[in-house]
């Protein structure tokens, strides 16, 4: 509609002006909204394609009144027209048609009173007032009208139109479109056309939640994973006991990682114990005094440090717990990872937190070799971008050989620790009843480490924490590690 309207006006006033908007825009659409015929003139007007001069009319129009004049006749008329041969009382009359209609029959000498009864005296009558009204008001007499308006049959209203003449820039009038609409999108013919707005601007960033680094980093990790078929395990729990923590790991009770000073301990429940006593019997006696091969640690196990709850240090416990199961269940080859919060007692610095995420991959097979640990491991981190990789000999309760696991830092121009690593300890592993010649290779790194390689931070209180910036979050892309 908006552009039939463009089309009158422009070859209207290709010959000259537009007298009156309000009639223009009745004669080319009667039933469109004169209030969006002005927006569009408007819109003419501030480019200066048109020129509008305001013009405030008077115009008569006919009230309520006057409408029902126009319908049922008027209030004389009406009261002719019911009298009967028996007449009608003034007072009924008054009532009926109103205070004026009797003085008006009167006068114009259609009815007569006798003995106190309106009676027709004219034979028959013509409603002049009604057809004055049908009429066109403006050329009704002035007395007449003012009469009209007195009877308030008629009524002053201000009926505002403009005069529309060319502007200064009519010539040179664009043919840009202000609007895009659905259909052009459709039929494709946006392309053709050059619009007033600029539709290539960026629009809005939409108001929604954002991913923090640390999220964003985890979910790449995971996919590396799930690409290379592992399965993720279930890390839920918080809370673990010093059983399968550290006990099941042939982690001796004095080891000082088991000391208050690196672990929380629980007050409430101070202790749980969700092992087998099979379990148990035999983690105690590798423990105490040594077995499958193993002279064991040689001192006095006890239940009471196994089952002290406690924040798990690392998710080490986890896989234990899988492998338990993975026994009990009849062994099958497997990769296992996980990826989720650790508790450490430790002295909080740019780079320590008590708390932190672990990142851990585990691969149970037959006669699998520290080998197969350097291949695995080696891909993983070139999937990760980093493809120059060293091995440094180390030492882990349960793990033998142990591996710290170093990386090529091109940025930092240094070898950095990125994690560590080592094969399952037959002290660990055969007390949950695995087969002999499975071996159990694993690794761990932190989340927090390679996210803040990633984001260029120096404080690991900058990604986690009370103290992390919601810009900054808000406005970090997505990581993206440069995978091979
Ligand atoms: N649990 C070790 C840590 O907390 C990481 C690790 C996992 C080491 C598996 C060897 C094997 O650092």
């Amino acid at each position: 509609n908006k552009e039939l309207f463009n089309e009158k006006l422009f070859s209207t006033l290709d010959n000259g002006e537009i007298e009156n908007s309000r009639d223009w825009s009745n004669s080319v659409d009667p039933s469109c909204n004169y209030n969006d015929v002005v927006g569009l003139l408007k819109s003419w007007e501030s480019l200066n394609t048109i020129k509008l001069d305001y013009i405030d009319s008077i115009v008569n129009c006919l009230t309520d009144a006057g409408k029902e004049v126009l319908k049922n006749g008027s209030p004389e008329a009406r009261l002719y027209q019911s009298l009967t041969a028996e007449g009608m009382s003034p007072a009924d009359a008054n009532k009926q048609f109103g205070a004026s209609a009797f003085g008006s029959a009167k006068n114009k000498g259609w009815i007569e009173i006798v003995k106190g009864k309106i009676l027709r005296k004219a034979e028959s009558i013509v409603d002049t007032v009604k057809q004055d009204l049908e009429g066109d008001l403006s050329k009704l007499d002035a007395k007449i009208l003012t009469d009209y308006k007195k009877a308030r049959f008629v009524e002053e209203k201000k009926m505002s139109f403009y005069k529309v003449s060319k502007g200064e820039q009519y010539n040179k009038r664009s043919k840009e479109l202000s609007d895009l609409t659905t259909d052009m999108l459709k039929d494709e013919s946006w392309s053709k056309e050059s619009f007033k707005v600029n539709i290539n601007a960026m629009g809005l960033v939409p108001e929604s939640g954002y991913r923090h680094p640390l999220s964003k980093v985890k979910n790449e990790f995971k996919q590396i994973f799930l690409d290379m078929g592992f399965e993720e395990m279930p890390t839920f729990n918080f809370v673990e006991n010093g059983f399968w923590n550290f006990d099941a790991l042939f982690q001796p009770q004095q080891h000082p990682a088991r000391e208050s000073h690196d672990t929380f301990f629980i007050k409430d429940p101070m202790t749980s114990h969700d092992f087998t006593d099979e379990h148990l019997e035999r983690v105690k006696k590798v423990h105490s005094v040594g077995g499958y091969g193993s002279l064991g640690w040689i001192y006095d196990w006890k239940i009471e440090e196994a089952e002290k709850n406690i924040l798990r240090t690392h998710t080490t416990a986890v896989s234990a717990r899988m492998l338990y199961k993975l026994a009990q269940n009849g062994f099958k080859p497997k990769k296992y990872f996980s990826i989720d919060r650790v508790f450490r007692n430790e002295t909080l610095d740019a780079t320590h937190l008590a708390e932190f995420h672990q990142v851990e991959g585990v691969i149970a097979d037959v006669d699998i070799s520290l080998s197969h640990l350097i291949g695995v491991i080696s891909e993983f981190f070139k999937r990760l971008g980093i493809d120059n990789i060293r091995f440094k000999p180390a030492f882990n309760p349960y793990t033998e050989p142990s591996m710290e696991i170093f990386g090529y830092h091109p940025m930092l121009k240094r070898w950095v620790e990125l994690g560590n690593s080592g094969i399952f300890r037959p002290e660990m592993l055969l007390p949950m009843g695995l087969p002999e010649n499975v071996r159990v290779a694993a690794w761990g790194l932190s989340l927090e480490r390679p996210t803040m390689i990633k984001y260029g931070l120096d404080n690991i209180r900058n990604i986690f924490g009370n103290n992390i910036n919601v810009n900054f979050i808000k406005n970090n892309p997505i990581c993206m590690f440069e995978s091979k």
